[in-house]
């Protein structure tokens, strides 16, 4: 089977005004199906740029992304859109819950959203949102529900459809250590027990170390995890996490 995701020498150049900014240069990697693979870098290191484009939410100045052997850069807009919504599961930093909605609404619009026919299998809603710890706050709006807990919500709404792979670009970056373990477990989870393929972008060590393989970023290139400076000192500081 060819890799899910393939990223084959990316580069991002934003134009503001005359100025050009070099997000990305030349970034490439594959994950097979089943990985469950961690981005880490600092601060502008380019892993949102990233994660849009493998996304598929804005499109690489050179470079091609292939998701489960379709190229992106092949596909129509449409097309692409389509792929998206059923293939990938997309989780944010900042919940992007509506506001009106309930939570229970708020995660079975993904499955609208998708364009499936019939029913969401309410079955599996639950289910998810039981191990999210979340069940008792189906009927709840966001505005009545912690951070912690919007972002479970956000969590079990890219999970229900179970797309193949999921994209999460700091889903742990709002979080108190609480929330962030239950989190990343249901990730680890999602991954183990349901098959799907997860790319995780933090720019929080201990987080990435819930990952199988960490690729390192810097500058907008991949790097050797030496060249991480934040790494380094996290790896001599902090013991692993359990690992698995
Ligand atoms: N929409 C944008 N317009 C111009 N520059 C941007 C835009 N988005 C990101 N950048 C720049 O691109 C670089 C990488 O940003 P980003 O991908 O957000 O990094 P990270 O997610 O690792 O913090 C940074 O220098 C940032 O300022
Ligand atoms: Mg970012």
């Amino acid at each position: 089977m060819p890799p899910i995701i393939q990223a084959e020498n990316l580069t991002k150049v934003y134009h503001v005004g005359k100025v050009e900014v070099p997000a990305l240069q030349g970034i490439s990697f594959s994950v097979e199906h089943g990985e469950f693979v961690s981005i880490v870098g600092p601060s502008g290191s380019g892993k949102s740029t990233l994660f849009y484009l493998l996304g598929g939410l804005t499109r690489a100045t050179s470079g091609r992304v292939v998701i489960d052997g379709a190229d992106f850069a092949k596909l129509s807009d449409a097309e692409r859109t389509e792929m998206r919504k059923q293939k990938i599961g997309f989780v944010f930093q900042k919940f992007n819950l509506l506001p009106t909605l309930t939570a229970r609404d708020n995660i079975a619009i993904a499955h609208d959203i998708a364009g499936k026919k019939g029913p969401v299998d309410e079955a599996h809603l639950k289910k998810v949102a039981s191990m999210l710890g979340i069940e008792d706050r189906l009927d709840h709006r966001p505005s009545e529900l912690s951070g912690g807990q919007q972002q479970r919500v956000a969590l079990a709404r890219a999970l229900v459809n179970r797309p193949s792979i999921i994209l999460a670009d700091e889903p742990t970056g709002n979080l108190d250590t609480k929330n962030s373990d239950l989190v990343l477990s249901m990730l680890r989870q999602s991954n183990k027990e349901f098959g799907q393929t997860v790319l995780m972008i933090t720019h929080n060590p201990e987080a990435a170390r819930y990952g199988d393989r960490i690729i390192h970023m810097r500058d907008g290139q991949i790097v050797p995890a030496e060249a991480d400076p934040q790494w380094l000192h996290s790896a001599q500081t902090a013991p692993l996490q359990d690992s698995k």
